[in-house]
């Protein structure tokens, strides 16, 4: 085993023993070793002792060569045990008598002369000495000592000394392991506490601090250190508590706003499932609402042509309130159908390019007379070169329309101006209408909802100036539909700034092709063609039609033939073969479109110009089977005349010119004063006043 991976415990106990082992050898090994040479040195001085006394003693034997006198003193030395062998030599050197102790082994005997004094040979100490008898030497004297006593004081030395280490070793470990204990003692209670701490993950334990030494500051600091973790451990407890329950939370708002989104997609499901039937319901009643309208307001058209004729002022004034209401109702229909054409994403765009300026003059003309109503000073300021613009043209009118019938509305003894430029913002041009007008204004609160339906500032003015809300409604969707937009400045008492920015090229899908283009389309008749030009075929199924279609076509001069079915109209077709036919679409048994393919599949009747004039709202298909141009009812009169006009003018072969049937036609009105041809500006136009090529 490593020495270095031992127990702190046995390090201190082996550092201890082996420290003090090595002091007690050490000093015990030193003290032997001077015991031992100093011994050794009064061996030798005693050895001396004994060669001078046996010397002096063995003088005069030697002197007078008496060999026997000289053994005796010689035997003196059976005494010492330590002396072995003991030789006297003469003065040539020459052994004279010896000595040898009866238990040495040894018999040779060193040749003398040799250096005086002591010498140790092997286990021997051997003293060379001269015999002197009064001072002349008279031989040699040679002793020799096996160094018992030396030996058996080394041996003895030796015993004591293992004991003494022996019994020191032990008292050492006995000392030392209980004193190593003041050191390994905290440090094994500091490795515990660790192991505790790190077993339990318990921060709140503590190390004992024992003593003020190192290793009690150590203990301080491991406390220490313990505190800070216990604190951080406390703080991410804590926040894992706290992360837990924000967990929690996250996860019940989760469940929560799932079920939310839930019940918000059911509720969109039911808003859209609603709208679709309100749409539906409102498509239906419009539908339903229109044919009763037609006849109010054609019925009172003609009698107020008729009662004109008679000259029954009063009455044609009740006439004309029948009309304006009449008409009022019919914006109002027109305007939800279209609302909820465009919720439905059905409201098309029929694009075209046109120029600018002539269409706001156009519209301001025959605005004028509204919007000077209420003593409105109006000015217009083009810019110039202001050039065309690719829109729907419709709905560009509409809009301004819609700005102006509500800044005349909105103004009195004021001024409405309307200004339009054209700009480029980053590469796209952009025509900016703007509508001014220093009328009553429109505070904050009531702008925050003004692009909305059915929304009016506030009841009294619903009150004192009509109006249903829809018309910014609809302007704002327009807008939207045409990738533009509308924004209104405005202070109450100072007036309102309405802007709308139009892109100068709307690119949108071409859905169809507006009613003003295709009625411009009118087909070319083929010149050999035999046609009855005096004779136009009605077919509808409401009598009503029917009947207001005869009487305004037969005052136009024309012979009316009506047909109240599609498959009597189609006979009756071919037996007049008429100038125009006027086609309804829902009839019973056979429908408009039916009978509209019939005839334009007939090569014998396929040149004949098809004026579809129904309630349903699809010209598109009607444009598509081959008509010719598309009124909804109630009919516009004079448009249908012009249109008639144009196609007889077309098909004639020239039997009257344009003047002189726009004369004529003025003659056999009723009404001299051109009513006929005068537009009501109502939100209904925009289906009726497309001007005619
Ligand atoms: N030029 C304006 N000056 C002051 N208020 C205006 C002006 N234009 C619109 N408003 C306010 O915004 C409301 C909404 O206008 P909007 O044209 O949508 O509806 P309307 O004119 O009340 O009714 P409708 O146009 O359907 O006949 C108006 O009732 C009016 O309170
Ligand atoms: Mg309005």
């Amino acid at each position: 085993m490593n020495l270095k991976d031992l127990s702190i415990k046995r390090k201190l106990m082996l550092i201890t023993m082996l420290t003090s082992g090595l002091a007690v050898v050490l000093s015990s090994a030193g003290f032997l070793i001077y015991d031992l040479i100093s011994f050794r040195q009064s061996l030798s001085q005693d050895l001396m002792t004994q060669a001078e006394i046996i010397g002096y003693n063995s003088a005069a034997a030697m002197a007078f060569k008496d060999e026997s006198a000289a053994t005796v003193t010689l035997s003196a030395l059976q005494a010492k045990d330590d002396i072995v062998s003991a030789v006297l030599y003469t003065r040539e050197g020459k052994i004279f008598t010896q000595y040898v102790h009866a238990k040495a082994a040894r018999r040779d005997f060193p040749s003398p002369p040799q250096a005086r004094g002591y010498r140790f040979e092997g286990s021997y100490l051997e003293v060379f000495r001269d015999v002197t008898l009064n001072g002349e030497p008279v031989g040699t004297l040679f002793l020799q000592s096996d160094m018992r006593q030396w030996n058996s004081r080394a041996k003895r030395y030796a015993t004591i000394f293992l004991s003494f280490v022996l019994i020191s070793g032990f008292f050492a470990l006995i000392v030392s392991s209980k004193l190593q204990k003041l050191i390994s003692g905290p440090i094994l209670h500091l490795e515990d506490t660790m192991r505790m701490v790190s077993a339990t993950k318990s921060y709140e334990v503590r190390a004992t601090r024992f003593y003020g030494d190192e290793i009690g500051r150590l203990i301080d600091g491991f406390n220490t250190m313990l505190s800070e973790i216990q604190q951080r451990d406390t703080a991410l407890h804590h926040a894992n508590d706290e992360l837990q329950t924000r967990t929690l939370e996250l996860e019940g708002e989760i469940v929560h706003r799932k079920e939310m989104q839930k019940e918000l997609l059911n509720a969109k499901h039911a808003a859209e499932d609603a709208n679709r039937a309100k749409s539906a319901f409102l498509a239906n009643m419009s539908h339903e609402l229109r044919t009763p309208l037609n006849a109010i307001i054609g019925y009172s058209e003609m009698l107020e042509e008729e009662t004109h004729e008679l000259g029954k002022v009063e009455s044609v004034k009740d006439l004309q309130k029948i009309q304006k209401a009449g008409k009022h109702l019919l914006s109002l229909i027109n305007d939800v159908l279209d609302l909820s054409k465009i919720e439905a994403g059905r409201m098309g765009l029929h694009l075209e390019t046109f120029e600018i300026s002539p269409m706001i003059e156009e519209m301001v003309a025959t605005l004028r007379p509204a919007l000077s109503k209420n003593c409105n000073t109006v000015q217009v300021h083009l810019a110039e070169q202001l050039g065309v613009m690719r829109a729907d043209i419709t709905k560009v009118r509409q809009i301004l329309f819609n700005l102006l019938s509500n800044a005349c509305k909105f103004t009195d003894h004021g001024t409405i101006s309307v200004d339009v430029n054209r700009s480029s913002d980053q590469g796209e041009e952009w025509i900016r209408f703007q509508v001014t007008d220093s009328g009553i204004g429109i505070n904050a609160k009531q702008k925050a909802n003004l692009f909305q339906e059915f929304t009016q500032a506030d009841v009294s003015i619903a009150r004192k100036y009509g109006g249903t809300g829809l018309g910014l409604a609809i302007s704002y969707r327009y807008a939207r539909l045409m990738k533009g937009r509308i924004s209104v400045e405005s202070e109450p008492g100072q007036g309102s700034v309405f802007t709308v920015h139009l892109p100068a090229k709307v690119t949108a899908e071409i859905t169809g092709a507006t009613p003003a283009e295709k009625a411009s389309d009118v087909p070319a008749a083929s010149p050999g063609m035999k046609s009855n030009l005096d004779t136009i075929l009605v077919i509808d199924d409401d009598s009503t039609v029917r009947d207001l279609m005869s009487r305004f076509l037969t005052k136009l001069g024309f012979h009316v033939v009506a047909a109240a079915s599609g498959e009597e109209g189609l006979r009756l077709a071919k037996q007049v073969n008429p100038l125009v036919v006027t086609l309804d679409v829902i009839m019973p048994d056979c429908d408009g479109w039916a009978v509209l393919n019939k005839l334009k599949a007939d090569p014998e009747l396929a040149e004949i110009p098809v004026i579809m004039v129904t309630v349903v709202d699809n010209e598109s298909m009607g444009f598509e089977l081959g008509a010719s141009s598309y009124m909804i009812k109630p009919v516009d009169r004079d448009r249908l005349a012009i249109l008639i006009e144009k196609h007889r003018l077309t098909r004639s072969s020239a039997v009257m010119d344009a003047q002189a049937f726009a004369a004529s036609r003025r003659d056999a009105s009723p009404k001299k004063d051109g009513g006929r041809v005068k537009r009501t500006a109502t939100r209904n136009d925009r289906k009726t006043a497309a001007p005619i090529k």
